[in-house]
């Protein structure tokens, strides 16, 4: 099977490395303008020059030229990209988000139906251990139907401060809201785990501590200027001691002291996080009711120690407990007394290799099997990865506008 990559960040990396070191497919062609992560990849995957791109317009004059492509270009880039390979007819494996704006969300699936695309959207949790066995204890029926929901994304302090201060997802006018960006997973786990499309939503949020009122004295726009004595954000604490690791990997390609030390000095990610051009909320909360009756409440945090989500799912005779980053689920069945002890059954699932409690690698093996015919599952395909989108919309639209949207308003 041949493959093209397009967009060799860290992201495209996971997804055409697997792929290629597990023997299943050939990266045939590469589309990345970054010289320095350009021949990194075309090394790795062992391309000449008439393989490599600098943009998808050239490679696209090509024609169809292999059996799938990899999209993992940045948010506001996947509608370009996305358009240009449906034409063409490639299936595609396409980084979340579909796209930041609706109208581009649905484009993107119109086209892919009519040209009889196959799009699986990263939504790599679906394809994980730990949320599959959630998935599957609450579809047996044995603690009967579920009644609401509690579900938490802690983004974890350092992630926070790197992604969505300093970082790619740090200004929704160039990538995503944080609820888009960060929880279009979450808005699918809870659509998929509910079964049921979503009727309405409220939600708050905002920006409450990476600002510039919150900059200690003696800060600087830069962490190499700055006389502030002990910041947990100084940059040469975050990035320096784990070299070779993310997020460190994330801020060049040179790992060496001198290189990391070139992009702190220079790059983003040297900033202040009090003095970035971020907007994104550090935290945000929402209440959804679903069209079948249940309810869930979301809280997506910056200010957590641990970078995990948990989950509490609470049915007609017992609850679902679960901490995805311990791949801790217990189940209590509910009794008729307080003396009286409740059964409890914990277990660890089954995990993967890789990032994403093996959902990079479960997502990648899924894709191929698909483009290969040996299997027609997509658990992630564009019809159905839609519906977290609109969900992530309309909780925004909520927090902007402060009222509960009603989200026949943006189906
Ligand atoms: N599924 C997940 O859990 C998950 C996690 C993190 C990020 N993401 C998503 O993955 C996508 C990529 O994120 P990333 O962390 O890999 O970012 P990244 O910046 O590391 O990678 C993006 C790559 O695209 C390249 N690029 C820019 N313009 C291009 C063009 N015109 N043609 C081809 N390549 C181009 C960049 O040079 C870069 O190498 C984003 O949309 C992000 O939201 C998904």
């Amino acid at each position: 099977m041949k493959l093209a990559l397009i967009g060799a960040g860290q992201r495209g990396r996971i997804y055409a490395d697997y792929a290629f070191d597990h023997k299943r497919a050939e990266i045939a062609y590469l589309v990345e303008p970054d010289e320095g992560r350009k021949s990194s990849a075309a090394e790795k995957y062992g391309l000449d020059e008439a393989h490599v791109f600098n943009s998808t317009d050239a490679f696209y004059k090509l024609g169809k030229v292999c059996d799938a492509v990899i999209i993992a270009t940045m948010d506001r880039q996947h509608y370009e990209h996305t358009m240009g390979a449906l034409e063409l007819g490639y299936d595609i494996l396409l980084e979340k988000p579909i796209s930041p704006v609706m109208q581009e969300c649905l484009d993107i699936r119109n086209l892919a139906i009519k040209n009889k695309s196959k799009v699986m959207v990263c939504h790599v949790l679906r394809y994980t251990g730990f949320w599959s066995s959630i998935k599957n204890i609450v579809e047996s029926g044995e603690l009967g139907k579920v009644i609401d929901i509690q579900h938490n994304e802690n983004i974890g302090n350092f992630h926070i401060a790197h992604s969505f201060v300093r970082g790619n997802w740090r200004n929704s006018d160039i990538s995503s809201s944080l609820i888009m960006q960060k929880s279009c997973h979450d808005m699918d786990l809870l659509t998929w785990i509910a079964r049921s499309r979503v009727k309405s939503v409220s939600s708050f949020g905002d920006l409450s501590y990476f600002k510039k009122e919150n900059a200690p004295e003696g800060s600087a726009q830069r962490c190499i200027d700055c006389k502030v004595k002990d910041c947990r954000f100084d940059a040469r604490k975050a990035y320096l001691p784990i070299a070779g690791n993310w997020p460190a990997a994330a801020i060049s390609v040179d790992q060496s002291k001198t290189g990391l030390m070139k992009a702190i000095e220079t790059g983003p990610y040297g900033r202040c996080v009090f003095h970035c051009d971020n907007n994104v909320c550090d935290h945000q909360v929402a209440i959804f009711e679903f069209e079948n009756g249940i309810h869930a409440s979301f809280n997506l945090s910056g200010f957590t120690n641990r970078m995990c989500r948990t989950i509490k799912i609470m049915c007609e005779n017992g609850e679902i407990r679960g901490d995805d980053e311990k791949n801790e689920i217990e189940i209590i069945r509910f009794t008729s007394n307080g003396m009286q002890a409740p059964y409890i059954k914990k277990y660890q699932p089954d995990v993967m290799e890789g990032f994403h409690g093996g959902g990079d690698a479960g997502l990648m093996e899924h894709f191929l099997d698909m483009v290969e015919g040996k299997s027609d599952e997509n658990l992630s395909a564009i019809e159905t990865s839609i519906e977290s989108h609109i969900m992530a919309l309309a909780a925004e639209k909520s927090r902007v506008e402060h009222r509960t949207i009603d989200l026949s308003e943006l189906r």
